[in-house]
């Protein structure tokens, strides 16, 4: 592959201005990342398929803001094996195709509709779950337990792929009289998980002006997927609301910079006592238009 002459390409920042080379050289890497997976899907994977269909034509120069990214990426002494980079380097290469004329295949199989016997275990999972406010004292949740959690947040969808979600895990009695509740979370029932964002990321994209929401959002998706996974592990879990008092509360407190905020939490224990699975309203209510 003959080096792309990338001279005069800029990446651009959603509503704003645009980050030349130099820019992305001196820029806070955590930003430079989110702004790599932002540009990625912004610029390519949601261009690309349109394209492969021919309903859209391939824009001027496609790919070459990921181009730049990635060099500079690179040069900075990211791991380039990370899953992220592994995800964007994939649509980098298909876009280098895509400008050399060739016709490209996703190595990929079309979603398949679950068997009967997976859809019983989804709609056990989807409908079984509930909030648990009632763990058994003093057994301990192992690591792994807790890994498989943030695991779940993880795998979240979250705006634009930017990745903002971060955690904290909080076992000790101390740091848990920083987090509000309006249940009691003793230390030796429940591991508390704080779910927060980084704010920084959206400023870097231009989103904060735009979707500043999305932050709040992209907790939720994450907090959903871990409670999901608990149910699926035989834990019980609680979604907590954070007012934005107790929130800064909690950043101050745990001394986190300005740019951590927190957005909700989520207590975990072994479930002490059944419960009734909550009721809904009829699907029929919900439906307005
Ligand atoms: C945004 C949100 C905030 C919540 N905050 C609290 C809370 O502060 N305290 C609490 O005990 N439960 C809280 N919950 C749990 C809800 O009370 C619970 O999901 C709801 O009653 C439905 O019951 P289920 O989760 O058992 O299906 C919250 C849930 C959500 C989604």
């Amino acid at each position: 592959m003959t080096k792309l002459d990338l001279e005069g390409v800029t990446v651009w920042r959603i509503g704003g201005d645009e980050y030349t080379r130099e820019d992305l050289r001196k820029m806070d890497p955590v930003c430079l990342r989110a702004l790599f997976r932002e540009r990625i899907h912004h610029t390519v994977e949601v261009e690309i398929y349109p394209i492969m269909l021919g309903r859209k034509k391939m824009p001027e120069n496609f790919g070459y803001q990921a181009e730049l990214l990635i060099e500079v990426c690179n040069e900075r002494g990211f791991n380039l094996e990370d899953d992220d980079f592994q995800w964007g380097l994939k649509y980098i290469e298909l876009a280098r195709r895509l400008r050399a004329g060739a016709n490209i295949e996703i190595d990929d199989q079309l979603p398949v509709a679950f068997t009967d016997d997976e859809m019983k275990v989804v709609r056990k999972l989807l409908w079984a779950r509930r909030s648990v406010r009632d763990w058994v004292p003093n057994r301990p949740i192992p690591d792994e337990i807790v890994e498989q959690l943030l695991e779940a947040g993880r795998a979240a969808p979250n705006g634009c792929n930017l990745d903002i979600v971060r955690f904290i895990v909080i076992k000790d009695k101390k740091r848990a009289k920083w987090v509000w509740s309006d249940i009691p979370t003793p230390m030796n029932q429940c591991v508390l998980i704080v779910i927060c964002y980084d704010a920084r990321v959206y400023e870097t994209v231009g989103h904060d002006k735009l979707v500043s929401h999305n932050q709040g959002y992209d907790a939720a998706a994450a907090g959903d997927h871990m409670c999901l996974m608990a149910h699926a592990l035989g834990l019980g879990a609680v979604w907590l609301t954070c007012t934005e008092k107790t929130a800064a509360n909690f950043q101050k407190k745990y001394g986190l910079p300005e740019y951590i905020k927190p957005a909700m939490h989520i207590a975990f224990g072994w479930t002490a006592i059944a419960s009734i699975k909550s009721g809904r309203m009829p699907l029929k209510e919900m439906i307005i238009a």
